[in-house]
């Protein structure tokens, strides 16, 4: 059985058999129609309606006449999207509900160009399928089965440059939401087949409730047994179609078994979900009997399976069927006296979506932001995700699998009218905020002060009257930078006082131009503090005190005598390295890690400063934070949140009583590589680590991953620079060669050392490894190539395992690694594309390890009944079928 893309050029042409059948659940959009025009389809009777409430951009065009001809009429239309790389439907749903998705695409050469477009389609910020029209009179549809994950679905098709997207149709169909279930993912549909189908035609509702599309299918080898009475699904949820269901294959030879397998060639690497249909549509005399067990790449599955006189059995794979062999056989037990039969069976691969939506606060927030001021611009589908889509005006910031979140919002010379909507406070990571060149009215609303994160807030250039919040004015003394300019009506405090003058309420706004101004100042405080005594109640130097308050604003500063208690006198020491020591210390009840500069080294100090400059640009989950700081005279210190477990390499060491598991690995690995791929990526400039090493990689109380030690980093000079020299620092082993003979920097040498950690991960062995024997050292990846070349998985992974893992996400683990230790740097993946590989590997393993669980069963089947209908209901006699 073979099919993807499911194609058809006429759908359906028979006259409904069974009475109108209710349509609710459905949302039917014929796309391109005219506003507020609705009609019924002649052939199958479904109502469609226009999409334009769905859809702000676009334009409707008809297909040519000639290809109208057999077609049914919601393919007559199309929306056409000529501007704009993303355009996405908006649809408001029920979170949790489950739905089958139908797209499809006729081009009719609407546009008389006879250019066939390709183009991609999105299902909110993921993938969902690349459309490839191949001719101008066939239509093609795809199907997907999807849970809701919020109160909205973004359907988005995306220009990729080889031509205009266009849609025709858009169907949902609300399903019951036990079926079709998966342990991830949604399922695109493979294949839907009548089995020996007498009318040899493609039908849909009002034939199956849930209208979805069944083909026929027919094999030489294989005979029609068939009933002219109606089989009922009654109980069975799946409820599949009477049509399909009163046709079933038996084989020719009824000594011989029914066997079929699936074809993955269009699909490699797909997984499988199945779902066959049976029902007895013979009626059996006393002596008689079918009885089948279902085998699957020869080994015995299920069974044995009785149909029932006219009424639908469902049975469904529980778990994905994954390895690239699929093949199946029912074979009549010993005691049938009847040969097997299939009547119906649908085929699904899973479809894995990753990407998570923006945090649902947020998106209503912003929605609603949208329609108030009317906003057009790109706004459209999710806001920050995919990056490359993300909504002008606003920046996000994307942690692994977290949702993201907006961070930054430019509103400005945006022609906003009335006043600053409540919506802005749901976005409450907000860092930055400018409203300024609008005509804004009415008073600055309190809620901005609630925003905890906001450096700065422009509102210059607008109407707003009223008085100041106060609690602002002290955000501002505290380091937001606010700016009300240009609002004559505005008093910065009671008595009315109008700012007339620049920045009257915003004493030390100047010198917090920006982040990157910020850190140069930020390097000249150090030095003034090299120099002398810094103030510590803030009443002497103006320009120091400013930086301290700022560096208040994040991270506190804390007295000698302070960290002293803290550590109880450094008592224990956890670590030490070139920079100094690190000691254990708690402040209140936060466990903390202390590390003090020791002032011996000059190296040291600059490692100090480096750290500081880069804790202080960067946040992020998988990276170590910092606390605060300690600066006085010769004693400079550094406070972190404590790491529990310690670090990496210690747990992956022989000595290492705690076995890491496989899925703990794969997740440790990727948090690391987030943390690593957030330096590279989600920083302006980009921040490169240079010491890279499993040492470096610390363990919470949850084992969560988190980079740590950045006394080695460099930053980029100028944004968009790809590389640069220094002098070369690093640990042995870790070392990318090629920049041991290039002296060039780049984000590659931190890729190779992150492969090296990876490998240490899969194999439990150090980088170097020091054989007992000869004394002999060898690198890691020589040693890892050297069993790759034997194609011997099993002994590459660390055999404290004992196999427990799953083979597909160690291969690909492995050949990341592999990759991102390639001598040729050009050779080696990016961070961005490590993390997608890992995920993929961690959602394996997970899949693999719920599968365990949610399959206790002894079972050696890996299916399982959905519903047995028993009772036999009333039954219609119905017409003979036309041919
Ligand atoms: C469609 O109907 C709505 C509500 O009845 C109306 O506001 C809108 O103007 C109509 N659109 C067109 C194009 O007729
Ligand atoms: C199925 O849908 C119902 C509401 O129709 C909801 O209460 C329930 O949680 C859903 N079940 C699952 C597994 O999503
Ligand atoms: C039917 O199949 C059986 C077993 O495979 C075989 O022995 C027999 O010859 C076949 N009969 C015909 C008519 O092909
Ligand atoms: C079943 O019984 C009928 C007569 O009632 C007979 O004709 C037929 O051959 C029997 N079939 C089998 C398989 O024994
Ligand atoms: C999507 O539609 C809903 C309901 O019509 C609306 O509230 C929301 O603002 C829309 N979202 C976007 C991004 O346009
Ligand atoms: C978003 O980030 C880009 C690139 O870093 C920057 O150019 C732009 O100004 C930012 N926009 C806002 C609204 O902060
Ligand atoms: C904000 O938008 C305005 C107008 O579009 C632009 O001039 C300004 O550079 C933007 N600011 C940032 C930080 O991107
Ligand atoms: C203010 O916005 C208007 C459009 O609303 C624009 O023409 C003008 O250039 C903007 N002024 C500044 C200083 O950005
Ligand atoms: C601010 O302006 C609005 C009209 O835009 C007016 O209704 C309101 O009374 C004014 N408030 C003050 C305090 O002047």
């Amino acid at each position: 059985m073979r099919s993807h893309f499911l194609k058809f050029s006429i759908f359906a042409l028979q006259a409904p058999l069974i009475h109108a059948q209710d349509q609710s659940g459905f949302i039917s959009l014929d796309c391109g129609l005219p506003d507020n025009t609705t009609y019924t389809e002649s052939t199958t009777g479904i109502d469609y309606i226009s999409d334009a409430a769905y859809i702000q951009t676009g334009i409707g065009k008809s297909i040519l006449p000639e290809f109208q001809r057999g077609l049914q009429r919601q393919t007559w239309h199309l929306r056409s999207f000529p501007e704009g790389d993303r355009n996405c439907y908006n649809l408001s749903l029920r979170k949790g509900d489950e739905y089958l998705i139908r797209a499809t695409f006729v081009y009719g050469n609407y546009d008389e160009m006879n250019e066939l477009p390709k183009f991609d389609l999105h299902l909110g910020p993921n993938l969902w399928t690349s459309v490839t029209i191949q001719k101008a009179s066939v239509g093609i549809s795809t199907e997907i089965i999807h849970v809701i994950q919020s109160n909205h679905l973004f359907v988005c098709l995306v220009n990729t440059g080889n031509g205009i997207p266009f849609i025709s149709a858009l169907e949902l169909r609300l399903l019951n939401n036990a079926t079709y279930r998966t342990q991830i993912g949604s399922l695109e549909l493979f294949a839907r087949f009548d089995v020996c189908s007498t009318t040899g035609a493609t039908f849909r509702f009002k034939e199956d409730i849930y209208d979805r599309l069944w083909w026929p299918y027919n094999r030489n080898d294989w005979t029609l047994v068939t009933t002219s009475y109606t089989v009922i699904a009654g109980s069975n949820l799946y409820q599949p179609p009477s049509l399909a269901m009163r046709t079933a294959c038996t084989p020719v030879n009824s000594s011989q078994s029914l066997v079929f397998s699936i074809d993955p060639s269009s699909v490699p690497n797909a997984e499988f979900y199945l779902y066959m249909h049976f029902a007895e549509v013979q009626h059996l005399q006393a002596n008689e009997s079918r009885k089948f067990n279902i085998f699957y790449n020869g080994q015995f599955w299920f069974g044995p399976i009785i149909p029932s006189y006219l009424a639908s059995t469902t049975f469904s794979t529980r778990s994905a069927l994954t390895g690239g062999n699929y093949q199946f056989s029912i074979y009549r037990t010993a005691d049938s006296t009847l040969p097997p039969i299939l009547n119906a069976i649908e085929i699904y691969t899973v479809k894995l979506f990753l990407q998570y939506e923006t945090f649902e606060k947020e998106i209503d927030a912003i929605s609603n932001v949208k329609t108030i001021y009317g906003l057009k611009r790109n706004w459209q589908g999710d806001p920050c995700v995919p990056q490359a889509y993300a909504w002008d005006g606003l920046n996000c910031s994307y942690s692994g699998y977290n949702p993201p979140r907006i961070i930054s919002l430019n509103l400005s010379s945006s022609g906003l009218n009335g006043e600053i909507p409540p919506y802005i406070t749901s976005l409450t990571q907000l860092q930055y905020l400018d409203l300024s060149n609008n005509s804004l009215t009415g008073p600055v609303p309190e809620f901005l002060s609630q925003l905890q994160s906001l450096t700065v807030l422009n509102l210059d250039g607008n109407m707003l009257n009223g008085t100041v919040p106060s609690a602002l004015i002290e955000r501002s003394k505290n380091g937001l930078q606010l700016s009300i300019e240009g609002n004559p009506n505005l008093c910065v405090s009671l008595p009315c006082k109008k700012n007339k003058k620049k920045n009257v309420v915003v004493p030390i706004a100047a010198s917090v131009a920006s982040f990157s101004v910020l850190i140069i100042v930020l390097a000249t405080v150090w030095r003034l503090l090299k120099r002398r005594q810094p103030p510590l109640d803030g009443n002497t130097d103006d320009e120091s005190n400013t930086l301290f308050q700022l560096l208040e604003l994040k991270n506190r500063r804390f007295k000698f005598s302070e960290v002293q208690t803290m550590t109880n006198d450094f008592e224990r020491l956890l670590g030490t390295g070139g920079f100094g020591s690190v000691f254990y210390g708690h402040i209140d009840d936060t466990e903390v890690a202390v590390k003090m500069l020791s002032l011996s080294s000059s190296q040291g100090y600059k490692q100090f400063e480096a750290e500081v400059k880069t804790l202080f640009r960067v946040h992020h989950a998988n990276l170590t934070s910092l606390i605060g700081y300690c600066n006085e005279g010769a004693n400079l210190g550094l406070i972190y949140e404590y790491m529990a477990k310690g670090n990496l390499a210690e747990f992956l060491s022989d000595k290492s009583t705690r076995i890491l598991k496989w899925e703990e690995r794969l997740r440790i690995a990727l948090e690391a590589a987030q943390g690593l791929e957030y330096l590279h990526e989600g920083c302006r400039p980009p921040i490169i680590h240079r010491d890279v090493k499993s040492t470096n990689i610390l363990l919470n109380e949850d084992f969560q991953a988190k980079l740590a030690d950045f006394g080695f980093s460099k930053t980029f000079p100028i944004e968009g620079g790809s590389h640069l020299s220094a002098s070369i620092v690093g640990t042995t082993g870790y070392l990318d060669p090629e920049y041991r003979t290039s002296i060039i920097l780049t984000k590659k040498g931190d890729v190779y050392s992150f492969g090296v950690v990876l490998l240490e991960i899969i194999t439990g062995k150090p980088a170097v490894i020091n054989a007992q024997t000869n004394n002999v050292r060898t690198h890691i990846s020589q040693w890892v190539s050297s069993i790759l070349s034997r194609g011997d998985i099993k002994s590459i992974v660390d055999p404290r395992l004992e196999g427990d893992f799953d083979v597909n996400s160690a291969w690909k683990a492995v050949e990341v690694a592999v990759l991102c230790v390639s001598h040729n740097s050009t050779r080696r993946p990016t961070m961005n594309e490590v993390v997608l590989e890992l995920s993929q590997c961690l959602s394996a393993e997970r899949a693999r390890i719920t599968g365990e669980h949610g399959n206790k069963s002894k079972n050696p089947a890996d299916m399982m009944t959905m519903s047995f209908s028993t009772e036999i209901g009333p039954v219609h006699e119905i017409g003979p079928v036309p041919r």
